[in-house]
């Protein structure tokens, strides 16, 4: 009892005139005092340092008209008074006001883009757990490891964060219909938050290279499915013509308000930790937005004084679909795309992803390193996430494939504090479970991946005797 009663003395509350207006007891106040002033601030600016063009925060641009650089949304941090932020962020978790649920919401103060609270629509997203396992340290060759589980949001991955950001921002400037090409989790995030905020989302998929769940999620969801006969890059190039030329809203990760959702990753991972740094933060790399989110969140959360020093960030990629672990291998050649990606971990089958130039710089700003994982490495962790009672859909499990190589070579530290993320669900992609578990698993290729801690299944007479005797050696 006595320590219930410390728990609940050491989280210090703040004054209660804030507490309500964090508790959303005064609507009118979105924002904690001050935020005025940043949301003010808010702009698009170009990530190109030799252009860095700003536009309104209300343009509909998703390249920098002036030289096709990326486009962030920036704020004017001087003006910025945190002094209560942690604890008004910790307060709103005991609140049952949705937004202060909201596990990107209730941090909003480190997105303040919106000017209006109801363009907001929640699913209750974010809130994922950080889970240790044993037994996956122990295959990285770790004294410990955690995983921030993802694949708890809504919709079963981490597109969530973002999509309700970037749904918000299409409600804010009066769209209608919104759209995207996908690997499948984006796809199926944008599908569900744009019909509960009552939008037409539009969703372009490779035909025939997205798992059987993700699709069934974009159909159930009530979506307007394509099937496209081209992979992820190709449709992008097409998506983006067909919204540069309508009305239609892109909501891909180049979409910047995408990534202002996608950072809160890194504020709840945080708050969780009580304002820790882990050494390493390792997510699994397609398309790059979700390094881009991490390092931004990483970064803002370093420059406003709420940590004193930045995790290192790595960056997996599926070793058939590369092309960002090429580059920072010889960047002197440039960047080059990879015309037929290739990968099991259909979630990151990208070739040409397009956020590239924001994940390099964070990769710099972090000490990051990227790392490369076979389709045996990625099938074997993931069997090993799952052994631990966690799970987790392939892309996902190249973090542990790439953590254990990265030890291997010494520069992961055998005691240092690694934190993987993990994007997906493991329900995302039962096919390939149950391949991998029977030994039917095969690469693009053709060839057989190795079930090395497969499991299964057994066919056993209906008796109690042929299970008693089956059950002897287990
Ligand atoms: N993990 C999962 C489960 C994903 O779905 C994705 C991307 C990634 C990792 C890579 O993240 O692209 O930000 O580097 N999926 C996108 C999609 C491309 O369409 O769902 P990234």
């Amino acid at each position: 009892m006595a320590a219930a009663v410390n728990f609940i003395m050491k989280v210090s509350m703040p004054p209660s005139s804030i507490l309500e207006t964090a508790a959303g007891k005064a609507p009118a106040q979105f924002y904690a005092d001050g935020c005025e002033k940043l949301v003010a601030s808010s702009a698009l600016r170009c990530v190109e340092l030799a252009c860095q063009a700003r536009y309104a925060v209300t343009d509909v641009s998703y390249q920098c008209p002036s030289c096709g650089g990326l486009l962030e949304v920036v704020y004017d941090w001087s003006q910025a008074n945190t002094r209560l932020w942690t604890q008004i962020w910790r307060a709103r978790r005991m609140d049952n006001q949705p937004l202060n649920q909201s596990g990107v919401w209730r941090y909003r103060e480190i997105l303040p883009f919106l000017d209006r609270p109801e363009h907001v629509v929640t699913l209750r997203e974010g809130n994922t757990p950080i889970l240790g396992s044993p037994l996956a340290a122990r295959y990285a060759g770790l004294a410990q490891i955690s995983f921030k589980h993802q694949g708890f949001n809504p919709t079963g991955s981490f597109k969530d964060n973002g999509m309700t950001a970037g749904v918000a921002q299409a409600k804010r400037l009066g769209k209608t219909r919104v759209a995207c090409v996908s690997t499948g989790n984006t796809s199926a995030s944008m599908a569900a938050y744009a019909s509960a905020a009552g939008l037409t989302p539009v969703i372009f998929l490779p035909h025939g290279n997205i798992s059987f769940g993700k699709l069934a999620q974009a159909l159930e969801y009530g979506a307007v499915t394509l099937q496209v006969d081209a992979n992820f890059d190709q449709i992008l190039a097409l998506v983006r013509d067909v919204c540069e030329h309508s009305d239609v809203y892109l909501l891909n990760s180049i979409n910047p308000f995408r990534i202002e959702g996608q950072k809160t990753m890194a504020i709840e991972l945080l708050d969780q930790l009580d304002w820790a740094v882990p050494d390493w933060v390792v997510m699994p790399g397609g398309n790059l937005g979700n390094a881009s989110a991490f390092g931004k969140g990483f970064l803002e959360a370093h420059e406003l004084g709420l940590i004193s020093k930045l995790p290192r960030i790595a960056v997996v990629q599926a070793a058939g679909a590369a092309p960002f672990y090429e580059f920072v291998m010889d960047t002197q050649k440039g960047f080059h795309a990879v015309s037929r990606p290739e990968t099991l971990a259909t979630a990151i089958r990208i070739g040409d992803p397009v956020s590239w130039p924001k994940a390099w710089r964070v990769i710099k700003d972090t000490r990051g390193v990227v790392e490369i994982a076979s389709e045996q490495e990625i099938a074997d962790a993931k069997a090993v996430i799952g052994k631990s009672g966690i799970g987790c859909e392939p892309a996902s499990a190249a973090t542990l494939a790439g953590i254990r190589k990265l030890v291997g070579q010494g520069v992961i530290g055998r005691n240092e504090n690694v934190l993987a993320i993990l994007t997906g669900s493991l329900l995302k992609d039962p096919d390939y479970i149950y391949r991998y578990h029977t030994g039917e698993l095969k690469s693009p290729q053709g060839n057989a991946i190795e079930g090395t801690f497969s499991n299964r299944p057994r066919v056993v007479e209906s008796s109690a005797a042929a299970i008693l005797k089956m059950l002897e050696g287990s």
